[in-house]
């Protein structure tokens, strides 16, 4: 990151985004260590010796620094407020990779499912030494999620890579809305979505038009995520 970036992400409104997150956060502290020792670190261990590679930062091995992971996905559990249940929550992921966020949720108690495509050997031992029940499916546009059972109270996704087009463009206002209301119909009546969305070319995390779309339906938007409220919430 250039100095000017550094400068425009502490005083732009990533930087103002970032400061909202954290001072939402100090509302609620969670440790991450917690997290570590239901790990079996032999399964682990025999993972990180297979695949991992300490400067890695694209591939899927880059989530066998499971520390700095499981640092991340603390703060996106506290981010969606979840808590120690009771009440318990059954809670969705798409596009789940290794499972630290349902990991997480699934030691404070809640019943969790993640979706993800299957295949990365990566994604499917951290998942299986998780223990985290996963449906192998590729979300596509215009086309509806597979059966998942029970209705939900709460549907995530992180850093999506699924509302991308064959070309590699992303989602439009037409593929969202299908989607949304297809993720919509498996919520509870209390259900709530949030969406982390990977970055666009040109450096924003949705356009206008989709910015828009979300806002319309009552989304609070911090930079890259998009927070739905649920339909009880009165939006
Ligand atoms: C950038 S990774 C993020 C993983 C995880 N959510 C996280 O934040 O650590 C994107 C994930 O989406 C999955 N994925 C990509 N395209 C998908 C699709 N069309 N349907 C379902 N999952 C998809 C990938 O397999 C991968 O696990």
């Amino acid at each position: 990151m250039t100095f000017t970036q550094k400068l425009s992400k502490i005083f732009g409104s990533d930087g103002w985004d970032s400061l909202v997150a954290g001072v939402r956060r100090m509302a609620y502290p969670l440790g991450w260590r917690q997290f570590m020792k239901p790990i079996d670190r032999e399964g682990l261990e025999w993972l990180r010796a297979q695949f991992y590679t300490p400067e890695e930062r694209l591939r899927p091995a880059k989530y066998l620094n499971i520390e700095e992971w499981m640092k991340t996905s603390t703060k996106r559990i506290r981010d969606l407020r979840v808590r120690k249940a009771p009440p318990r929550m059954r809670i969705l992921d798409l596009g789940c990779g290794a499972g630290y966020v349902l990991h997480i949720a699934k030691c404070l108690g809640h019943d969790v499912l993640g979706l993800d495509l299957g295949g990365d050997p990566v994604f499917d031992g951290i998942i299986a030494l998780l223990k985290i029940p996963r449906i192998t499916h590729t979300i596509h546009a215009h086309e509806p999620l597979p059966d998942l059972g029970a209705k939900f109270d709460l549907i995530t996704a992180h850093m999506t890579c699924f509302n991308r087009r064959t070309d590699g463009s992303h989602w439009g206002v037409e593929e969202w809305e299908y989607f949304m209301k297809d993720a919509e119909s498996r919520l509870t009546p209390a259900g709530r979505m949030q969406f982390d969305l990977n970055v666009l070319p040109d450096g924003r995390h949705m356009t206008d038009e989709v910015r828009a779309f979300f806002l319309a339906r009552g989304a609070r938007i911090e930079r890259r995520r998009v927070f739905l409220p649920s339909r009880t919430a009165g939006r």
